[in-house]
């Protein structure tokens, strides 16, 4: 094979012990005793195993990540059977679950572990050319059935179906003989490299790389420095970005010392990051981290302990690790009382599984601040007993220690949260307490009693399940008084949590550092009654909003909603993929993806009038897509691929349009449709980008999506790297489109 996606590895002695194949023990419960010979095929892509009745295959490609010894459930169930420097786990992109091995020494283990990481980085490292050739790489060997390396007619044909393509015979059996210039009837790999670059050749922006260059053949750096003052309204950088971007992106070495962009290297930054329509300014750490924490949206997650739904489903610490993995700053813990003295985590009065306490702990403190640095809150959900309640405050000390945040900042009774910056590193428990910091020198009680009364209705109303299902108002109306022991109360500082009376009273009586927690259903109601006074007092105070109890699918409601009135912790089940949590990873994605997003202005000032900025008129001319995945695995069934825009923000805001479909075309579908919005308050919108595969008779299938900030969108011609359903990438799966964003007058 020609290209080869894994051809720049360097030989490596753990990749040679992964090649000449390892005896490994599929690590699943106590009973399953699977022993398989797995072997990392020559490719380096493929890691075959045999199975009792087959041979079967995993991809190093779909692997996010390799952990040693006992990072996972089946390794924390079954601990004292295996030593940790046996263990280690695969995990895999996306919602799969992960494989657990056990190696026959702890020398084979570490070759695995090295030889895995290896190939984890490599694959980080490949620029999008390389990225490009692997996937070119990957259909000629789907396309070459017989394995004989090299393609007939037939295979081709065969091929452009797998690629989502229904072309007409005739133009592709012309462009087959084109590229075949051996002339023997057959492609070779460097003449089907030639074949896909004819099939997918963008007409689209050979056209705009024509209009801007003199001589018809290159862009010279005045003019690309000219297309990127004109089109990508990028004129106020210097002329060195254009010589930059050369630099960076033109492949022959002969232009880009003379300066000179070709058609290759103009695709190329196209596609690239600097090409993309998430501005990458706004990608970094780009917002005032020094504000107060309520001023912040911050990236929350509901019952994260558990990875299906809230009535039989599994509780999990991969939960936990999945969740701050994407940059979730704070955390649920629902507690109670264990059978062996120590508390469990899972949904209360349910069949769903218990994972112990202390496993959560550790797992938070593991992974903490692997994506963010920014301070981690754990919600905590007590229904412990008094003496469980005191293991809890010790395991929280003992396994936390410098990071658990035990006194204020600078020891004083604050009047007003301290910011995300001086938090860095620390975790922080939010909870119910005993009094407040005010009392923190008086004698307090060993324990105390705390009205039992807001979160907990959440659980009490989880737990009515599958009987009559009742209305918020009926059930949470039972009062009732709980034990609260000091050692808890007392790891309580800035997140307390407070029942919510009316805003008179959170405006007369509130402390800076109490948080009211809402459903769904409350908030709703209070945003249709009150929405200024709502968003007032969440420019003072921390509010929590939380997915009905009556959400036993795990399902998810609009963030969106919440966020307009200022909502800082507006808690989703990460479990559940879908429309809610494209919102949230659209919002946190950007500020370095740190979990904190800085609230616009209008909701920052407790005194303020609503005063929007500027609105704008958005122009998006949806041009082309490229390389849409099959939705559906059967032969035959080609897409037929629309887009809709759509715009979340302000009720006002709220709009989409769609383009029209075109029929069995995934691999390059041209639309040039321009959809028109109008944007009254744009530092709260969000834009996203959703393909479909339209169905006359059925519901229309999902191909892929993107959701970003509206303020972080970038003018000009564009693309848009897609995402599955999961939040993982689709590429090369893109669309091409372009922005013209205009002042409304
Ligand atoms: C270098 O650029 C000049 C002017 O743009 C052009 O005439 C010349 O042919 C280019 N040389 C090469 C090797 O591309
Ligand atoms: C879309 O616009 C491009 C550029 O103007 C043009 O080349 C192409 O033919 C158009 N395609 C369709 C399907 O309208
Ligand atoms: C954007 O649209 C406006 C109004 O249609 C037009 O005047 C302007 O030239 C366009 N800008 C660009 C960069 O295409």
């Amino acid at each position: 094979i020609l290209f080869h996606p894994f051809s720049g590895v360097k030989p490596d002695v753990s990749l040679e012990i992964m090649k000449a194949g390892s005896v490994l023990r599929k690590a699943k419960s106590r009973m399953w005793r699977g022993h398989r010979h797995y072997k990392l095929q020559d490719d380096c892509k493929t890691i075959a195993y045999k199975s009792s009745w087959a041979m079967n295959s995993y991809s190093t490609c779909d692997v996010e990540a390799v952990r040693e010894g006992h990072e996972s459930d089946v390794f924390l169930s079954v601990a004292d059977e295996y030593p940790p420097e046996r263990c280690f786990t695969l995990v895999f992109r996306g919602r799969r679950g992960n494989l657990d091995l056990v190696a026959e020494s702890a020398e084979e283990a570490q070759a695995w572990i090295r030889g895995m990481q290896t190939l984890i980085e490599n694959l980080q490292s490949m620029g999008e050319s390389e990225k490009l050739d692997q996937w070119i790489s990957d259909l000629f060997l789907k396309a070459d059935r017989n394995k004989d390396g090299r393609i007939s007619f037939k295979e081709v044909r065969r091929l452009l179906k797998l690629m989502n393509m229904d072309m007409n015979e005739d133009h592709a059996s012309s462009l087959f003989r084109m590229a075949d210039k051996s002339q023997t009837g057959f492609l070779g790999s460097e003449e089907f490299v030639h074949f896909y670059k004819m099939l997918t050749q963008r007409k689209e922006v050979v056209e705009l790389f024509q209009e801007y260059s003199s001589d018809g053949q290159t862009l010279s750096h005045c003019d690309l420095e000219e297309f990127l003052r004109e089109e990508q309204l990028e004129g106020d950088r210097s002329q060195e970005h254009a010589l930059e971007l050369i630099q960076r992106y033109e492949p022959s070495d002969t232009a880009k010392a003379n300066h000179t962009m070709s058609i290759d290297g103009f695709l190329m930054y196209l596609t690239s990051a600097d090409g993309s329509i998430f501005n990458s300014e706004d990608q970094r750490l780009y917002q005032d981290m020094t504000q107060p924490l309520k001023h912040y949206f911050i990236s929350s997650s509901h019952n994260t302990y558990l990875l299906e739904d809230q009535l039989k489903g599994r509780s999990s610490v991969e939960g936990y690790i999945q969740a701050l993995k994407r940059g979730c700053r704070c955390l649920e813990i629902d507690c109670w009382d264990g059978s062996s003295g120590e508390p469990v985590v899972y949904h209360g009065h349910t069949f769903t599984s218990k994972i112990l306490f202390k496993d959560v702990i550790n797992t938070v403190a593991k992974y903490a601040f692997k994506t963010s640095e920014y301070p981690v809150i754990l919600s905590i959900e007590n229904r412990c007993s008094v003496e469980q309640q005191k293991v809890m405050a010790q395991l929280l000390k003992d396994i936390l220690g410098d990071m658990l945040l035990r006194t204020t900042i600078d020891g004083k009774v604050p009047s007003v949260l301290p910011s995300p910056e001086e938090l860095k590193g620390k975790i922080l428990v939010k909870g119910k307490k005993i009094g407040g910091l005010e009392s923190l020198d008086a004698d307090n009680p060993v324990s105390g009693e705390v009205s039992d009364e807001d979160d907990s209705s959440e659980l009490r109303r989880d737990s009515l399940t599958t009987e009559s299902l009742p209305s918020d108002s009926k059930v949470s109306r039972c009062k009732s008084k709980q034990s609260l022991t000091k050692e808890l109360s007392d790891l309580v500082i800035y997140c307390k949590n407070e029942h919510f009376n009316n805003f008179e009273h959170a405006r007369i009586h509130g402390k800076p550092y109490d948080i009211s927690s809402f459903s769904e259903s409350k908030a709703r109601k209070i945003i249709k009654e009150a929405a200024a006074d709502f968003a007032q007092h969440n420019a003072r105070q921390i509010t929590r909003v939380y997915p009905s109890g009556l959400r036993t699918d795990s399902s998810n409601f609009c963030p969106q909603d919440m966020w307009n009135v200022g909502c800082q912790m507006v808690a989703l089940n990460f479990q559940t993929a879908g429309l809610e949590m494209d919102l949230n990873d659209g919002l946190f994605s950007q500020n370095n993806r740190c979990g904190y997003v800085l609230k616009p202005e209008i909701l920052r000032n407790s005194e303020q009038q609503f005063n929007p900025d500027k609105p704008q008129d958005p122009l998006i001319q949806v041009i082309s897509g490229q390389q849409l995945p099959k939705v559906n695995n059967k032969v035959g069934s080609i897409v037929d691929p629309f887009v809709r825009v759509e715009i979340y923000g302000l009720p006002a805001d709220q709009a989409t349009q769609e383009t029209s479909y075109i029929e069995n075309n995934g691999l390059n579908p041209c639309w040039n449709e321009t959809l028109e919005f109008a944007v009254h308050t744009p530092e709260l919108a969000l834009i996203r980008f959703v393909v479909e595969d339209y169905d006359m008779a059925t519901k229309n299938d999902f191909i892929g999506q993107y959701t970003v900030p509206f303020s972080c969108i970038q003018s000009g011609y564009r693309h848009i790297h897609l995402l599955s359903k999961d939040g993982t990438s689709l590429r090369p799966s893109s669309l091409f489109v372009n922005i013209n964003i205009t002042e409304a007058s």
